[in-house]
């Protein structure tokens, strides 16, 4: 093999199209030769979340374009690839599937390998995207559909430490954005509203907290919101106030539990304490800050991602890609890999103890 791998990605599991070509040396030097992220925002807009049939038929207009533009922008033709990466699950299924099989398209057209890569691996690799952020480190993965935390110790070595027993971190704020009618994502609505609220008028619970383990839970803080909101008629300043409560509520959670985490991390690791966040929702100030904060009292150093890369990307996917390619370790089922909706990182820790999802359809993390 070659001193370098060139890789081109496809990312398609959830509300944005992208592309991405990457090149990535043995040494784990990553240079970023294209990407593209389209966002399907407006297309959701109106109903104040995603709408995977919306989702999957947007992705199916226009994916093929992003990835054309990706690799004009390269300046690379298709046959100067190394292999075509692509998410193959968790996500909607419908948009993983056009993903999947623009990737698998590419790939039997010109012969190059198709790699399966679970998107949840992409986020769990994407700060070495800029920092070759060398193993082991502790990871908190908090986007719209997952929140946990994973010890991480090599390529295709993830542990499942702790998980959200029922809603994720984003999903939470998605959903009081949209009973405040503030705006689609809900993040970043409810992140700008905060800022001028009083993070200290309403009381709101931190659910787990005062229990031992590494779960988290937010369905209760959701629900305890969404009663604020039924029971009084807020005016502006009343849903600003209720904005900073709510994140400093989520924000206090997720740093309690990370707090403990680094300690639990630390028994193992000690001589490399760093702490990667990762996804959507590590693009909050807040809780960034506050992450920070609980690092530095650790003797941990806290790695994030630049924002375009904690969110989904598909540079991110390419990476994971090209690991796998130099390590000799991608999925051996190629062309025949089928699109999987469910997919945990763990995926021992998620059959033996699943900690939201099972039955029929299978632990999601
Ligand atoms: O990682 P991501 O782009 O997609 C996946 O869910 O995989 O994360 C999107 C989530 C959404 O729930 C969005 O509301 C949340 O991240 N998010 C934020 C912020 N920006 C995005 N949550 C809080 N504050 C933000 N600034
Ligand atoms: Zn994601």
């Amino acid at each position: 093999m070659s001193d370098s791998v060139t890789i081109l990605g496809i990312e398609t599991s959830c509300d944005e199209t992208a592309a991405a070509v990457l090149r990535r040396t043995r040494q784990g030097e990553v240079e970023i030769l294209a990407e593209i992220v389209h966002s399907q925002i407006d297309e959701h807009a109106p109903y104040g979340g995603v709408v995977p049939e919306i989702a999957a038929r947007a992705h199916a207009d226009i994916a093929d374009t992003v990835v054309a533009r990706t690799l004009d922008e390269s300046g690379l033709a298709l046959a100067q690839l190394d292999a075509i990466a692509a998410t193959s699950g968790p996500g909607l299924i419908g948009g993983v599937m056009v993903g999947m099989m623009t990737g698998k398209a590419l790939a039997l057209a010109t012969g190059k390998p198709f790699i399966p890569i679970n998107h949840l691996e992409g986020h769990a690799l994407s700060p070495r995207l800029a920092d070759n952020c060398p193993f082991p480190y502790l990871l908190l993965l908090v986007s719209g559909g997952h929140c946990q935390f994973i010890e991480v110790t090599g390529l295709g070595a993830y542990r499942r430490l702790g998980s959200t027993i029922d809603d994720a971190a984003g999903e939470a704020f998605d959903k009081l954005a949209k009973t405040l009618g503030i705006g689609f994502p809900g993040g970043p609505a409810v992140e700008r509203l905060a800022e001028r609220g009083d993070a200290e008028r309403f009381s709101l619970p931190r659910p787990l907290m005062n229990r031992p383990g590494l779960d988290l839970s937010f369905a209760g803080l959701k629900t305890a919101a969404a009663r604020v909101v039924e029971q009084r008629e807020l005016d502006d300043q009343g849903r600003a106030d209720l904005c900073a409560c709510f994140q400093r509520a989520v924000s206090d959670c997720l740093a309690g539990k990370t707090e403990r985490a680094l300690a639990d991390f630390k028994t193992r690791h000690a001589g490399s304490l760093r702490l990667v966040v990762a996804g959507g929702v590590a693009a909050n100030q807040t809780i960034r800050a506050a992450l920070g904060h609980v690092a530095q009292q650790a003797g941990a150093s806290l790695i994030a991602p630049p924002l375009q890369h904690c969110t989904d990307n598909a540079a991110m996917i390419a990476l994971a890609g090209a690991e796998h390619l130099a390590a000799g370790t991608v999925d051996g089922s190629g062309l025949a890999f089928a699109a999987r909706p469910r997919w945990p990182l763990d995926e021992a820790s998620a059959q033996s103890d699943p900690a939201y999802g099972g039955g029929k359809k299978g632990a999601k993390a």
